[in-house]
């Protein structure tokens, strides 16, 4: 078809061109890559067996047509030839030792049993073989932390055994670790392989962009986008991780390499932004003007010194004045990819750096300018290079009287008093001296009853639909002024999970999820996991992406950008409104579970990288759920666990990245995080959601909850799940998920607070504002008007019919208990599907009781009825000819622990007769989860 736009093979061929991207080339000893054609290659390590695509939990659960693993790839190869022997060995032990799933959510361990090697096995390889390749696997996931321990940030005895057989006896091993996020490194240098590549979780393309680097297709590219120490302990923020209580940041904004720079350069292995090349650069300064209004303007010049052609990442670095505030040695302000440069080509990159940049956030006042950006008086160098520790002075500049560049308000502030990092020079170097931080003195509850929104009054429904506000014939206020108070109750909680109003099997469903908020004309959008890729868990498959460090270590905007964009046409190939991602908390620490979806330990590369991905998702009117906002930095009691992190850490560090996707990349929709932060819920600060994100940053999108998360009403005051009137206050638009809005099956207390006056009419009216503004921009909406671009009829021929099939589903409630599903739906023909979906409103125990007979059949007739709930097929009833009175059929389903499922009728043949159909509800499930509130350990 012409101007086709819609193209598997280019989504395939820009995701490995992105997993390749973010390949990190460590070391490369006696040029021990790329492989010549013709290299013979042993395969060690039994991640051969199981390449991971990505982490697990919600982040991890694409069903994929296919996965091109690092050992499938080298063996399709021609450009090299794997050693047979060697891979049956690996057959033989993974069949005595299959790959251990556990049992459950975040039940999969980190690893997987390692082979121990045979001498003559090794041996007779290194004869047989010009080269070794052991792959070091590791998962990661939700729910669970990487731990300091063998088979998880550390390697076992079995894989430090084998690595080192293979590395005595082959002149050149390569190791490649197919991991989430960064690793304990020391045995490197210990063991001293030739080379090492991190080539993370590269997604279901993941094995093919492995085999463009080894065989120097792609040049490595990729850079490190946190720092590798030697240990553990030299991360300032181990000591003070993994409490299930408080999590005291002392590190302040002393995060990563921000540390390393200024108090310990030493413990560094590889530094923030490192990564070789098969080439070498040069990379000189090639202008450096400061202007008092516009900040920097550097202009660097990269040359490729070597033979073959390459990509280089050039990075710029501020050093401001130590001054009162205290700065860390180094801050990343700017960085881009080269194109690819052939021998002795050059490029001219210039990087416009504005003074908010620079500036530092001032929360005590110590300076003079309490909740300012200031830029200290003192002089300011500017570095640029390949990486932190190698970037080269390129210019100076000085501040003669420190300037506030930005007036903020003081905002998230802690409660509680304690001690963070501050450098202090003693003439050689920096002292680890701590002072107190700074702890609030603004009540957020206090500003939001002094800025309460106002409302129209409730007029009752005057005949206007949604469309007219967009065609302007009302306000959006006179809008909303029509929709009772149950009705904006209703349009706060969204619904899930595997909703049957959206596409099946995806994570929520929000706008108009009753009857009567859909007769205003507000459709129902859908959301689903995310980040790397579309997560629909009635087994519908979708493409998988590489894992957010991987992306993030591409440091390439463009390919971030264009990957997302095919990812864009994947979710409206799919009637998918939003993607629940990019998932962007800082890398704080290397333990933290869920760095894999995440980017970095800095800010900015994260802010710029999720902006690209962000402008992907635009160019076809979907969006990026960014999450979680914010300071979700460890898994351990996510839901609990309180961060008690200084406001300055919090806006240089932890929010940067997403002011960034606000301000530059458009961002319209965020997941606020589970937990509390300085004492209160995410979801119901006023200060972070309506103070800083809207007042501040001028966001004009929603925000919703984590699925299933609690609020509270001031710092340290117990969270409760009911409590959802905290979260509308502070403008936390969206309570997901709930199993039915219209009934409040989530018990919630936002009509109690509206009576009580805790919670105004005006305050659920301005939510409900951002949902219906955000929803305007959605392709439902644009469906539900009847209309259908090109571009939504090419989508129609790019799913199966049996997905197609899900999104006309019949929709039964089961309330009490009983439900009848109508039968004249069912369609009874020889090979035809008949979908319900099913919402349970309370958790059960359900039979499915059917009355059929044969109609007519011939006594010999074989008449088969499969019933699938979701994916799984339950069973298969076989009528005969012979069955020609009507009889009573009782299957029992599997228990509705989710409270949503997809019920799906397959006739094999024709010839059967439905008189009934009825769902019974044979015992309830007591689910006492969400109830009770938990106070906060102070
Ligand atoms: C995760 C979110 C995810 C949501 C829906 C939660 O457990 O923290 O990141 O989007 O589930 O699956």
């Amino acid at each position: 078809m012409a101007n086709k736009v819609w193209d598997l093979e280019k989504f395939k061929q820009t995701a490995r061109e992105a997993a390749a991207e973010g390949i990190v080339l460590l070391k490369n000893d006696k040029n021990a890559l790329p492989f010549a054609k013709g290299t013979k290659i042993a395969v060690f390590g039994r991640s051969q067996m199981n390449y991971y695509k990505s982490g697990t939990g919600s982040g991890g659960m694409v069903n994929v047509d296919y996965v091109v693993g690092i050992y499938e790839a080298l063996e399709k190869s021609e450009h090299v030839s794997v050693n047979k022997n060697v891979r049956k060995a690996y057959e033989k032990f993974v069949s005595e030792n299959p790959f251990d799933h556990g049992v459950g959510w975040a039940a999969e361990p980190w690893f997987q049993k390692e082979m121990p090697l045979d001498d003559e096995l090794v041996k007779k390889a290194s004869k047989e073989s010009d080269a070794a390749v052991f792959i070091i696997g590791r998962t990661a996931g939700e729910d669970q932390d990487n731990k300091n321990e063998q088979g998880s940030f550390l390697l076992t005895d079995e894989e430090i055994a084998s690595l080192k057989k293979v590395c005595k006896a082959f002149d050149r091993t390569i190791v490649l670790l197919n991991v989430g996020n960064i690793i304990d490194m020391k045995w490197v240098n210990e063991i001293n392989p030739e080379a090492v590549l991190y080539v993370w979780q590269g997604g279901q393309e993941g094995g093919n962009a492995v085999l463009d680097v080894l065989c120097g297709d792609v040049n490595p590219s990729g850079k490190l986008s946190d720092t590798i120490a030697a240990d553990i302990y030299d991360y300032p923020s181990t000591e003070f991780f993994g409490s299930d209580t408080r999590n005291y940041q002392v590190e302040d904004v002393y995060v990563g390499y921000r540390y390393f720079e200024t108090f310990d350069k030493e413990s560094v292995l590889y530094p923030f932004g490192f990564g070789l090349s098969y080439t070498s650069f040069g990379i000189e300064t090639d202008g450096f003007k400061y202007d008092k209004k516009d900040g920097v303007k550097v202009d660097a010049l990269v040359t490729n010194k070597g033979d073959v052609p390459g990509k280089e990442v050039v990075q710029v670095y501020v050093e401001a004045p130590q001054g009162i505030l205290g700065k860390p040695a180094r801050v990343l302000c700017g960085f881009a990819k080269t194109d690819v440069l052939k021998p002795s080509e050059s490029q001219k990159i210039s990087f416009d750096i504005p003074k908010y940049w620079m500036a530092s956030y001032d929360d005590g006042g110590v300076t003079g300018n309490k909740s300012a950006y200031v830029l200290e008086d003192g002089d300011y160098k500017i570095f640029v290079g390949s990486d932190v520790r190698s970037a080269e002075l390129a210019g100076e500049f000085s501040i003669a009287k420190t300037e506030a560049v930005y007036q903020c308000e003081e905002a998230y502030a802690p409660v509680q008093a304690f001690d963070r990092l501050l450098p202090v020079f003693d003439g050689n170097g920096y002292l680890k001296v701590f002072e107190d931080a700074p702890t609030r003195t603004l009540d957020p509850n206090k500003k939001r009853k002094d800025r309460l929104p106002k409302a129209e009054k409730y007029t009752g429904d005057k005949g206007y639909k949604l469309k007219d506000v967009e065609e302007g014939k009302v306000t959006m206020e006179k809008f909303i002024a029509q929709l009772s108070d149950e009705d904006l109750c209703a349009m706060v909680r969204g619904e899930g999970m595997c909703s049957p109003k959206v596409t099946a099997g995806i994570a929520g469903a929000f706008g108009g999820v009753t009857d009567k908020l859909s007769g205003f004309g507000i459709p129902v959008a859908g959301c689903s996991d995310g980040p790397s890729g579309i997560r629909m868990d009635c087994g519908t498959h979708a493409f998988s992406l590489p894992n957010g460090t991987c992306l993030a270590c591409s440091f390439n905007e463009e390919i971030n950008e264009r990957l997302f964009s095919y990812e864009a046409l994947d979710l409206r190939r799919h009637r998918i409104d939003a993607l629940l991602g990019p998932g962007m908390n800082i890398h704080r620490s290397p333990l933290n579970g869920r760095n894999f979806e995440y980017f970095s330990e800095d800010p900015l590369l994260t802010g710029k990288l999720v902006s690209a991905q962000l402008r992907g998702m635009h160019k076809y009117d979907v969006t990026g759920v960014i999450k979680h906002f914010a300071g979700n930095t460890q898994e351990l009691n996510r839901h609990n666990v309180n961060n008690i992190v200084s406001e300055r850490a919090l806006r240089e560090i932890y929010l940067k990245g997403f002011e960034i996707a606000v301000r530059e990349g458009g961002a319209r929709a965020i997941m606020s995080t589970y937990g509390p932060v300085n004492g209160i819920w995410t979801a119901s600060s006023y200060d972070l959601l309506t103070t800083i994100l809207r007042n501040e940053w001028g966001y004009d999108g929603i925000v919703m909850t984590d699925w299933w998360a609690m609020g509270n009403d001031e710092a340290g005051a117990p969270g409760s799940y009911q409590n959802v009137s905290s979260q509308v206050r502070a403008q936390n638009d969206l309570n997901m998920v709930n199993t039915s809005a219209e009934l409040n099956s989530g018990g919630d207390d936002l009509m109690d607070a509206l009576e009580k006056g805790r919670l105004s009419r005006a305050e659920l009216a301005r939510s409900a504002a951002n949902i219906l503004r955000f929803l305007l921009k959605t392709p439902v909406y644009r469906h539900m008007l009847g209309e259908e671009s090109e571009l939504d009829k090419e989508l129609k021929g790019a799913v199966s019919a049996d997905e197609a099939s899900l999104k006309d589903t019949i929709k039964v409630i089961l309330a009490d208990t009983e439900a009848s599903l109508d039968v004249e739906k069912i369609k009874i023909e020889k090979g035809s599907s008949t979908v319900f979906g099913v919402t349970c409103l309370q958790k059960c125990f359900i039979d499915l009781e059917l009355v059929m007979k044969a109609d007519n059949q011939p006594d010999v007739a074989q008449l088969p009825l499969s019933i699938f709930q979701d994916k799984e097929l339950v069973k298969t009833i076989t009528l005969t000819g012979m069955d020609k009175e009507w009889k009573n059929y009782r299957i029992t389903l599997i228990p509705a622990f989710m409270n949503n499922f997809f019920l799906k009728f397959y006739f094999a043949q024709g010839g059967i007769a439905i008189k009934s159909a009825k769902l019974i509800k044979t015992q309830e499930i007591v689910d006492d989860s969400k109830k009770g509130i938990t106070e906060l350990t102070d």
